[in-house]
């Protein structure tokens, strides 16, 4: 049990047809919960951090709790930077002990998403640690980033061999028309992937990993537990778990989630204090928020994922 990189979790996913999950992790109580659904499953995993969750916990807290992570549920765990904004963050973590960093140059030209991507992969490479680029933008936020969905973009299967071979990055993140946040597709629609894309991308891409970001399901029974007990989200709409599922079978290798684990949390904890207005420690409503965390994971595993027992 240790902290490790991606690089055999995602040989044997890509064989194997199913993915690893990737959980964004902020705190104690976000970490525990993962962990030990997928240790109780059995699962391989990767914890991300992102700038934001950086700045919020501090890089040595996130560090420490993952190291706790590892030696209480026994798993081999891969610690991965989620959309690092240029070198100097990607560096950052790779000097202090990440095993996976992304470098996120989709808002870039072609060549300068390329000249940047491989840099950071010099570095980490030279340091034992495996790199995801991305090609193609999604819509949504992330951190200080706000993608409009006008300047979204899918990725162009004629860039991807020239990326990889150029830059030499370990997993590329593509764009199939996912998108970031709870707000996904347009209510009244019916959701859709480019699933040419990613089919074609695998063809120029014999056995490469493939990575889904925006992943979230955004689970209608947790946005219903946030208005149920005042909250006031407007449609929500994420993507359909049977499409993750195909995808997984697919190239992808790496799936994405957030937003759900916000949802299970926050309506959660909105709950508890609907049903009890008087408490106040802090234990009492991050408590069942822990356990909502743990069976959401869960489920992703058993029935997104099939990661289950590959671990
Ligand atoms: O892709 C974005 C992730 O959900 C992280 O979100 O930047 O607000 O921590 P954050
Ligand atoms: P969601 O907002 O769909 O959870 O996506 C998370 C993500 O892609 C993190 O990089
Ligand atoms: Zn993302």
């Amino acid at each position: 049990m240790a902290m490790v990189t991606s690089s055999e979790m995602f040989r044997k996913a890509y064989e194997g047809g199913y993915a690893i999950g990737a959980f964004n992790v902020n705190n104690m109580e976000i970490i525990q919960g993962i962990t030990e659904a997928a240790g109780e499953l059995n699962a391989p995993l990767i914890l991300q951090v992102s700038s934001g969750a950086r700045k919020y916990a501090k890089h040595v807290y996130l560090m420490k709790l993952i190291e706790a992570a590892v030696a209480d549920t026994g798993l081999d765990i891969v610690v991965h930077l989620d959309h690092g904004a240029d070198f100097d963050i990607c560096k950052s973590c790779v000097d202090g002990g990440f095993t996976s960093v992304m470098i996120d140059g989709s808002h870039l030209s072609f060549e300068e998403n390329i000249a940047v991507t491989k840099r950071v992969v010099d570095y980490a490479h030279d340091k034992g640690v495996v790199v995801e680029g991305e090609l193609g933008r999604l819509a949504g936020v992330e951190d200080e980033v706000n993608v409009s969905a006008e300047n979204s973009a899918y990725t162009d299967p004629n860039q991807v061999e020239e990326f990889v071979k150029s830059t030499g990055v370990d997993s590329l993140a593509i764009a199939i028309g996912t998108s970031h946040g709870a707000y996904k597709f347009k209510p009244g629609t019916k959701p859709q992937l480019r699933f040419d894309i990613l089919k074609e991308v695998a063809v120029r891409l014999p056995g490469f990993p493939i990575v889904l970001h925006g992943a979230s399901s955004v689970i209608p029974k947790y946005v219903a537990m946030v208005n149920a007990n005042g909250g006031q989200m407007p449609d929500a709409i994420g993507v359909p778990e049977d499409m993750l599922r195909e995808a997984a079978t697919l190239a992808v290798c790496k799936i994405n989630i957030d937003s759900d684990l916000r949802l299970a949390m926050t309506g959660t904890i909105r709950e508890y204090f609907n049903q009890h207005p008087d408490h106040f420690d802090p234990r009492q409503y991050l408590t069942p928020a822990r356990d909502n965390i743990r069976e959401l994971v869960k489920h992703k595993i058993t029935n997104v994922l099939g990661s289950a027992g590959k671990a």
